[in-house]
């Protein structure tokens, strides 16, 4: 039995339809179901930012999380392959044509990516303050609870309909990465192996 983290949502959906793929059945979490059992598989339905979590402490075996996640949570866990699933960026945003950040002597940062906020600016040598926000993170410029704001960017709408522009980039390519325990690793490498392999010929 292989257990199996996976983050409520689009990128559930789209692992849920490779898993359908490889076994040509059904894998689909219903209503407000939060355990799927199904070939071998027990599928956990959690929140994104538990799957590396449940991965790291053994409650599951596998999972699918965006690099995002296991980079700000440095998570204890084995990266085995890029899904190619959820592709953005995380980038420093301000308004648009206004520069002025630069000038300031202490910025003013507002994220939910903290540790990999804290990480860029200390890296370049700029004193910046951290503002943990849960979401809405474009918001805070705009009614200057920060100066910019580090955040995830797919498509670039949400900061194009909020007068944003993308400053700097701070993590180029980011995606959905199949993760495993480090134990699961050991106790379970033929099953996770196989279906790493098979998985790889779909992504
Ligand atoms: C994420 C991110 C941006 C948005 C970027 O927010 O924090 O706000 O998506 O996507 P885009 O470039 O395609 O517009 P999410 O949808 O997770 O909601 P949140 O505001 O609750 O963080």
């Amino acid at each position: 039995m292989i257990k199996v983290a996976l983050p409520k949502g689009r990128i559930a959906d789209e692992t849920l339809s490779i898993f359908q793929k490889i076994f040509n059945e059904e894998f689909k979490f219903r209503g407000r179901e939060l355990i799927l059992k199904k070939s071998g598989f027990t599928f956990l339905n959690v929140r994104n930012w538990d799957v590396a979590t449940y991965v790291e402490y053994g409650a599951a075996d596998i999972g699918v999380v965006g690099y995002d996640v296991i980079t700000e949570l440095n998570s204890d866990v084995l990266e085995l392959l890029d899904m190619r699933l959820g592709v953005c960026k995380v980038c420093v945003g301000g308004v648009v044509g206004d520069e002025s950040y630069k000038q300031k002597t202490e910025l003013k940062v507002a994220t939910k990516l903290e540790n990999i906020a804290k990480e860029y600016f200390s890296k370049k040598g700029i004193p910046a303050e951290i503002i943990k926000l849960n979401g809405s993170i474009e918001l805070a410029p705009l009614i200057g609870l920060s100066d910019v704001i580090v955040d995830i960017v797919e498509t670039g709408t949400t900061m194009k309909e909020n007068g944003l522009e993308i400053k700097e980039n701070v993590l180029d390519y980011v995606s959905a990465r199949l993760i495993a325990n480090k134990n699961s690793f050991v106790a379970k490498k033929p099953q996770i192996i196989d279906l790493y392999e098979k998985i790889k010929e779909l992504v």
